[in-house]
Parts: C-alpha cells; sequence; structure tokens
C-alpha cells in the first residue's frame, strides 16, 4: 500500500471541518464555543463527547478518544489511517499524493475503482431507462406498489429492459469491456463463450454499501414468469460480499443512533416502503440469513438493540432465530415484532399506516418471550414436564449470549416464566457453550429448527496458521506462497491446516484491503474461521519484509515434515513381524531422510517460535507498523 505523504494530510485537514465531518455521522449540538455529542464509541446516556472546532480536535471524556477527523473517520468506519485519508480527501477534493506505490495493489484499487463508475453509472442508467416509454409496465408496477416518481429517485429504481442489445450497446459506448460488465456480475458468461445480460425486464433497485456506493442490484421481476426467480441479485463480486451488506444502512445509520434500535426486514421493498413513511432506522438482510459480519456491521451503530421484523412463517421464524444468535453474539439485544401472518412490513403498512406500524415495532417481545409466546399457541408448554424440555430447548440460544450479564438475566427469566429451575438451566446452557466450540449448536425444535451452523474444530500447526496470517496480510507473501504448491502440497499429509492455506492461496483474497480479507474469512467453516483467528499473529501487523518471513516459516515447515516423516519410518521400523523387504526399503527411507535433515538449515529445526507454549510468545510481527499497512481484523 503507497504511503501517504505528510503533505497530503496536513492538506485534507486544512480543509476539512471536523464538525461538519462528526456531524454526518451523529447527531451534534452546540454547546458555547464547542460542541457536543453522546461518545459513539461507548454508551453513554449524557454527551461527554466534545468537539473543539478551533484546535479541531474531538474528545470524550467519558472513554478518553481523542483525535482530529482523521482519527475520528479512521475509528468510526474501522478504516486504515490512509483509508481514512482518503475518504475525507475525496470530499475535500484533494488528490491523495502516495509516496509509493506497489503496482498490483494499485492495479486492485483501480480495479475496484473501474467497478464503482460502473456500477454507479449503470443505476444512472437504468434509472432513465425507467422514465422510457418502453418502460410503462414498470412505472406501473411501482405505483401498484405506491411508489411515485420522487420515491423512484430517492432510491434511484431503474429499470432493465427485456431487449438485452439496448444495454449492451450503452455499455459498449461508454467504453466498459465484456471483462469489466462479466466481473461486475451484470453480464454472465456463457459456458461457450460469449455472455449474456443478467437481468431482463426486472425493475433495478440499487444496493449500496455502508458509504452510499452502488455497489450491486436487485432485479425484481415485473411480470410473474415461473421460470425464473422473483428476485434476482448481483452475484458476489469485488464490491459485493452479501454477508457485508445490509440494505439502506447508509441512510438508516442517524435513525439507527437516534432511535436507540435497529429495525431488520428481509425485503428490499420493506425497507423502502418504510423510509418513505418516515420510519427510518430500518435496514433489510435481503433475504438472507443474517452473518456474524452482518451482527459486527450492526453493532457499530445499534448496540443498543435490534427488531426482528421478519415473515410470520416457519422461514421466517427459522431466520429470526439464526439473527438472534448473530446479535447475541455481539451483545445486541434482540426484540421481535409479530405482524399479522400473511402480512411484512410492506403491506401492513399500506393497510395500515405508519402509525399502526410504530406500534407494532413498539409491541415487539424480547426474543425469549416470543419464543415461549409461540411455544405456548403451540400447546407445547402444558406441563411440567414439556416445560423443562422448552427450557432445554432454549439453552443452546442462551449460550449464544456473548454477555455474562445479559445472559444471567435471560436464563433467570426464561426459568421463571416456565415455572423451572433456574440452576439447572443454567447448566444447561454452560453444557451448550462449552459443546458449542466443537460441536453444532443443538436443533430448537423439530422441523422449523434453523440449519445449524457446522462448527467443527479444525486443527492446525503453528507455523501453517502462521503462514495463513502471512498470506492473509501481505500480498507479496501471498504470491510468493503461492509458487510453493509442491512443498505445500507435500506437507499437508503431515502436518494439520495446510488445506486452509491451500484455500487461502487459490482464493486469493486482496490482502490490501480489510473488507475482501473480512469477508474470505467469513465464507470459510466456522471452525476454520476460529483456528485463524485464534492465532495470535493473526492480529498482528505484517513483518518489515513478509517475503523473507514467509520464506523463513516455509524452511521451518519442511524441516518439521522431514521430521515427522523420520519419526513415521523409525515407528514403522518398530513394529514387529516386518518383511526382510519392507525393512530394507524403509531403511533406504530413512537414509534419504537424514540425509534431507542434514542439509535443512539447523536454525529451523531448533527454532522455538513454534513452540506450543509460546510464553513469552515470541513475536513474528513487528506491532504498531508506522505505515498503518495490513488490514486489522476484529473477529
Ligand atoms: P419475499 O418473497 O418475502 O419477497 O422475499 P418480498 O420482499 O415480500 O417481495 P415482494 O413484496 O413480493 O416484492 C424477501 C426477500 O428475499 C429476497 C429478496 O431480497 C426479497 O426482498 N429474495 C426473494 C430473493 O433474493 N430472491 C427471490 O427469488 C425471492
Ligand atoms: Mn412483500
Amino acid at each position: 500500500m503507497g504511503l501517504i505523504s505528510q503533505e497530503t494530510k496536513d492538506q485534507v485537514l486544512a480543509a476539512t471541518d471536523i464538525v461538519a465531518v462528526i456531524g454526518a455521522y451523529i447527531d451534534v449540538k452546540r454547546a458555547g464555543p464547542a460542541y457536543k455529542a453522546l461518545c459513539p464509541f461507548h454508551h453513554e446516556k449524557s454527551p461527554s463527547f466534545n468537539i473543539n472546532p478551533h484546535r479541531q480536535r474531538f474528545h470524550c471524556f467519558g472513554c478518553g478518544k481523542d483525535g482530529d477527523a482523521i482519527t475520528f473517520v479512521r475509528e468510526y468506519e474501522n478504516l486504515t489511517f490512509s483509508d481514512a485519508v482518503k475518504r475525507l480527501a475525496t470530499r475535500a477534493g484533494i488528490a491523495v499524493v502516495e509516496d509509493k506505490l506497489d503496482p498490483k495493489e494499485d492495479k486492485a484499487r483501480r480495479q475496484r475503482g473501474r467497478q464503482l463508475d460502473l456500477h454507479r453509472e449503470v443505476a444512472e442508467f437504468l434509472h432513465k431507462m425507467l422514465f422510457k416509454r418502453e418502460a410503462t409496465h414498470a412505472r406501473d408496477y411501482l405505483k401498484s406498489r405506491g411508489f411515485g416518481k420522487e420515491m423512484a429517485e430517492r432510491w434511484m429504481i431503474g429499470w432493465m429492459p427485456e431487449d438485452a442489445k439496448v444495454f449492451m450497446d450503452w455499455a459498449r459506448a461508454k467504453g466498459f469491456t465484456g471483462r469489466e460488465l462479466v466481473d461486475s456480475g451484470i453480464f454472465v458468461q456463457k459456458e461457450r463463450g460469449g455472455v449474456y445480460v443478467r437481468f431482463r425486464d426486472r425493475l433495478m433497485i440499487p444496493i449500496r454499501n455502508e458509504h452510499g456506493d452502488v455497489i450491486a442490484f436487485t432485479g425484481r421481476q415485473l411480470r410473474e414468469d415461473p421460470r425464473s426467480g422473483k428476485y434476482i441479485n448481483s452475484p458476489e463480486t469485488v464490491l459485493f460480499k452479501k454477508s457485508n451488506v445490509l440494505f439502506a444502512l447508509e441512510r438508516a445509520r442517524k435513525a439507527i443512533l437516534n432511535e436507540n434500535a435497529v429495525v431488520i426486514c428481509e425485503g428490499q421493498l420493506d425497507v423502502i416502503c418504510c423510509h418513505e413513511q418516515g420510519i427510518e432506522h430500518v435496514i433489510g438482510s435481503q433475504g438472507t440469513a443474517l452473518t456474524p459480519n452482518h451482527a459486527r456491521l450492526l453493532g457499530r451503530y445499534a448496540k443498543k438493540g435490534a427488531i426482528v421484523c421478519f415473515d410470520a412463517d416457519k422461514a421466517g421464524f427459522a431466520a429470526t432465530e439464526k439473527a438472534f444468535r448473530a446479535l447475541a453474539e455481539e451483545d445486541i439485544p434482540v426484540r421481535v415484532a409479530r405482524m399479522p401472518e400473511g402480512d411484512d412490513p410492506d403491506s401492513y403498512l399500506r393497510k395500515h399506516g405508519p402509525d399502526a406500524f410504530r406500534q407494532i415495532l413498539a409491541g415487539a417481545v424480547n426474543f425469549f418471550d416470543f419464543l415461549i409466546e409461540r411455544a405456548t399457541a403451540e400447546n407445547r408448554l402444558a406441563d411440567l414436564q414439556q416445560r423443562s424440555a422448552f427450557a432445554r430447548e432454549c439453552a443452546s440460544l442462551l449460550a449464544a449470549v456473548q454477555n455474562p450479564v445479559s445472559r444471567e438475566d435471560m436464563i433467570n427469566h426464561v426459568a421463571t416464566r416456565l415455572r423451572t429451575g433456574a440452576p439447572e438451566l443454567r447448566d444447561a446452557v454452560l453444557r451448550a457453550a462449552r459443546g458449542a466450540k466443537n460441536k453444532p449448536p443443538e436443533r430448537v425444535r423439530g422441523d422449523a429448527a434453523p440449519e445449524p451452523e457446522k462448527v467443527e474444530a479444525f486443527d492446525i500447526d503453528p507455523v501453517v496458521a502462521y503462514l495463513c496470517s502471512l498470506a492473509l496480510h501481505s500480498t507479496a507473501a501471498q504470491e510468493w506462497l503461492g509458487e510453493q504448491f509442491e512443498t505445500l502440497h507435500e506437507a499437508a499429509d503431515h502436518l494439520a491446516g495446510v488445506p486452509l492455506l491451500e484455500t487461502i492461496l487459490s482464493a486469493r483474497p486482496d490482502a490490501t484491503s480489510h473488507v475482501a480479507v473480512n469477508s474470505f474469512v467469513a465464507g470459510l467453516t466456522e471452525g476454520q474461521r476460529q483456528a485463524l483467528i485464534s492465532d495470535p499473529t493473526f492480529h498482528d501487523d505484517p513483518p518489515e519484509d513478509p517475503v523473507a518471513a514467509a520464506a523463513s516459516a516455509v524452511g521451518e515447515l519442511s524441516a518439521k515434515v522431514l521430521h515427522r516423516r523420520d519419526q513415521d519410518i523409525k515407528a514403522q521400523m518398530g513394529r514387529p513381524g516386518l518383511a526382510p523387504d519392507e525393512m530394507i526399503r524403509l531403511l533406504h527411507e530413512a537414509k534419504r531422510i537424514a540425509e534431507l535433515l542434514k542439509g535443512v538449515d539447523q536454525r529451523f529445526v531448533f527454532s522455538d517460535r513454534f513452540a506450543p507454549s509460546r510464553k513469552p510468545a515470541p513475536k513474528p510481527f513487528r506491532r504498531g507498523n508506522p505505515s498503518g499497512s495490513g488490514p486489522e481484523i476484529s473477529p
């Protein structure tokens, strides 16, 4: 990553007003010569977060956070220093001067930039198409759903024509290449060559990231056609990682902070409808299960609580439980809004209006009360035996609650409501919590239980874990390791975890981008993810010379493999009743390994860097790398 020059940093700060910057994220009130706000970095009821416009700095007397506009953006958005500077530079219209530029990383960044341009232009083009004569039926459809022209403008709703040629001609005239359009997911590559447009005669809703950039589309069918889905979404691309994106978060942020809650709906049109009716703390999970990444994203704005507002059907209940698990991990309290069966927020709002919907939200009940309510309705809590069985079913959900105080509260609450013993429930929760580390969570109830997430422990050798960290944090190390294919492949038979390293090296996530690395890690199995993030080197900055570090670790790896092979052979030779020719083969093999071992740099063999005790922990990575390079991963 290129280094931001001091000059650029000074320029950016000079052109930036810290009050305006912070005011764009949170509500800021004037207080004499200074400004005050509720601190976004810790929980508080009265504002101790101060902004000094003269010094252009903020300071929180509550939690001690302190800094300038760059620090604020960096902390609030979870960015690296250079990304925070760039964000402010764009805002101020300043060109960023970087001291040195790695051509590979520069290329990746340019590709992302190009995709952002493409998505923005496509959204604008499709929006214009909505007002063409050929799109009358699309506008009629919008009208039938209660949406007028202004709404279409506010959300930049578009229309993709039936005739693919219209889009293709436009794209060609704009200079977007076929490759770029395939990369964007708007074109689909045919197996036998050629491309087609993924969306046809669809209402096109742009999906934006937290910063408001269009990064994907969802297209709703205008005429019912069972041969294709009601909605078609962009696939995963360099810009769009489904598990990282929540629909309308960029618009809802402020309202979420003001209302001390976020409302999570399933559909994009539900979200749009809510916002249009003045209920703006609403975001959309876009029909997918809420992932731990989503919950982490929400944790930045909605620590106070989430109201889940999914369909009142089996799929909706399962999704609600999944959401609870993810949100509980982030210590976000979950309430459940209960809508009449068959309604979703959009249909309910149209029938009953915003006040009635606000009532529904206000009447949302705590997650466990919701579970108990449903079990009661299904007549599953009639006697003590049933109630105890149900309590046990709750244990795995309670075990997902990370905060011990909230967990204890909930255990007591559930036990009281079920009139069963709290100590037994507590035991069951502890067992479930322990079990959750190496086995999938219990199914909560028969048929409608959510698909349990498989948490199979993933064993990984410390050297392999270190190489994984290097490959994820440094492009250079990733490339170099990519060339060590054979060495690594051979190691796979002897050391645990090598397939994960191979996965990383073949997926090649962009090591310069937190987002790319985080979403790659989030896409791994839970066991692999745990194995990675529980390795201490994963959280360190990359070493000064990542390739040298990788080479040295591969040396250790080879030495370790040889030792393992040596031990294997010796164990085999010790077996009684070995046939003579087999013995000869083993002797030859042992001799060959002994020779190879002689050739290995002894430094590797006796290195204690990866000794299992790790006490005192040797530090292969240098902390506090002043260049700020390398993503800091928040697991
Ligand atoms: P629903 O089927 O509940 O649709 O799917 P909806 O939001 O009420 O849509 P309308 O009101 O009929 O237009 C909920 C969400 O699941 C995703 C979409 O994000 C949708 O909004 N979905 C649904 C898909 O991605 N593909 C589909 O084929 C259907
Ligand atoms: Mn709907």
